[in-house]
């Protein structure tokens, strides 16, 4: 007999509690409590069996991956889409999921029969934004439906062995075998599992499209990120063209690639060579600006920090960031004023990485410290230079992974001189930088 079980589960996290609380134990997310109907499978009594043991060095089975055609989306995947996979595809609404998906279903379809569900849309829309871009004829079967029931019948009942499936998505799709609303951590658990386990037996590729919350979390449960194989992120900024694509999660490759795509009336192009996208090239040096030479996953990206440094209007002064970590800028200011004596006091500071970028790596310090001491002394970087290096907090530079790819990139893109950290190569463009008090002396912007 089914027997029925009352819990609150936290809708960022998973967790299931029996009463409900405000702020989540697990998690600490607040108000992400909702009653759902848990279902109480009762305990199993078939024994366990002592299981063939089996060693490292064993014969691997090999792994079939087919090609979409669209090489930066092959690329992050690892060299092409792993058969019987499940790949989570999340981002902000608007930015792109559904456009990028059809673009590369329309690509499988000459070779696999592919099949569209879309709990969001109506066939007319999608038939519409095929249109738009100009794949109409692309042989992709699409059905409208947020019942996980009818996606599971449709590929049991048809003639055409689907070999890759969209759904679009999975917090549109429910069960009706669960009392609680679509998008809810039960709901979303439940759905996945079914896919997953169809997409294990079958051998069939899943594509899940999620929703993000406004902090960039994935709407709703985490758990959907432990149960994919790959978990893809699409972000960038709506008022700019271009689009990253970035595996966060990858049980078949490498993760912290980066593909990189632009959005045009006709929908999203691949930019293959995108190194110098995000830069400004400038005739005259501006101050408060400094070139970055970026590594993200195993490409160079060359982007430019800006900073502005003024004189606040507020009891506390503003200290705003895009495409940066805010926590850090606040540890480069500290360091800046207690190590270079430069004082921001009440001034409010605001940077940015040009370009809709998103920078993670501690590599870029020294080029936000460059950026923030230049906008505070109105003294401008030389031209045609490139900034990189980890500040540590008594104010010493570190060294960075892959320095000599930087250097090359810089090389590359004709930038004539370079501030870095010490490395393995000693180049004549380099000017080795061991502390931040030196290298502002040497940019003659340390206090006078
Ligand atoms: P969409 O794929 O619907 O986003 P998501 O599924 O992530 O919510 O794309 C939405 C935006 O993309 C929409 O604002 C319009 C724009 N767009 C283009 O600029 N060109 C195109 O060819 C298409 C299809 C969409
Ligand atoms: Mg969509």
């Amino acid at each position: 007999m089914r027997k029925l079980k009352r819990v609150y589960a936290c809708q960022t996290c998973g967790a299931t509690f029996p009463k409900w609380v405000g702020r989540c134990d697990a998690c600490g997310a607040w108000n992400a409590l909702v009653e759902e109907i848990e279902e109480v499978t009762p305990s199993s009594s078939v024994p366990g069996k002592s299981l063939e043991l089996c060693s490292l060095g064993g014969l691997i089975s090999q792994i079939d991956r087919l090609q979409s055609g669209v090489e930066e989306f092959d690329r992050i995947c690892g060299g092409g889409i792993v058969a019987g996979s499940v790949l989570l595809l999340g981002g902000e609404p608007g930015i792109g999921k559904s456009t990028l998906l059809l673009q590369i279903l329309a690509r499988l379809s000459q070779k696999y029969p592919c099949l569209y569900v879309s709990g969001e849309e109506a066939v007319d829309q999608i038939r519409l934004r095929a249109q738009r871009l100009g794949v109409r004829d692309a042989t992709v079967s699409l059905i409208a439906t947020t019942r996980l029931e009818d996606v599971l019948e449709t590929l049991e009942q048809q003639e055409t062995d689907f070999q890759v499936l969209v759904v679009d998505s999975i917090q549109t799709l429910g069960t009706s075998s669960l009392d609680s609303a679509a998008g809810t951590v039960a709901q979303v658990r439940a759905s996945t599992g079914a896919l997953t386990e169809r997409a294990k037996t079958q051998g069939i590729i899943v594509f899940l499209v999620g929703h993000v919350t406004k902090d960039g979390m994935l709407a709703g449960p985490k758990v959907l990120e432990h149960m994919v194989d790959t978990v893809l992120y699409f972000e960038g900024d709506r008022g700019q063209p271009f689009r990253l694509l970035r595996a966060v999660k990858n049980r078949f490759g490498a993760c912290d690639e980066l593909g990189v795509f632009e959005m045009h009336d006709t929908g999203l192009t691949e930019v293959s060579d995108p190194s110098s996208i995000f830069l400004t090239r400038r005739q005259q040096p501006v101050p408060g600006t400094a070139v970055f030479v970026s590594i993200e996953g195993t490409r160079p990206l060359v982007v430019e920090i800006q900073a502005l440094v003024g004189s606040s209007g507020f009891s506390t002064p503003r200290r705003s960031v895009v495409g940066w970590d805010i926590n850090r800028l606040h540890m480069i200011v500290a360091v800046l004023e207690t190590r270079c004596n430069l004082s921001f006091g009440q001034r409010d500071i605001y940077l940015s990485v040009t370009g809709g970028l998103r920078l993670n790596e501690p590599a870029a310090d020294l080029a936000v410290a460059a950026a923030l001491s230049s906008a505070l002394t109105q003294r401008p970087l030389p031209l045609n230079t490139v900034v990189f290096g980890e500040i540590g907090l008594t104010g010493e530079v570190r060294p960075v992974s892959q320095h000599l790819a930087r250097l090359k990139e810089m090389q590359k893109l004709g930038f004539q001189r370079a501030f870095a950290p010490p490395g393995d190569v000693t180049l004549p463009e380099v000017q080795e930088v061991m502390n931040l008090p030196a290298f502002l002396a040497l940019l003659d912007m340390a206090k006078r």
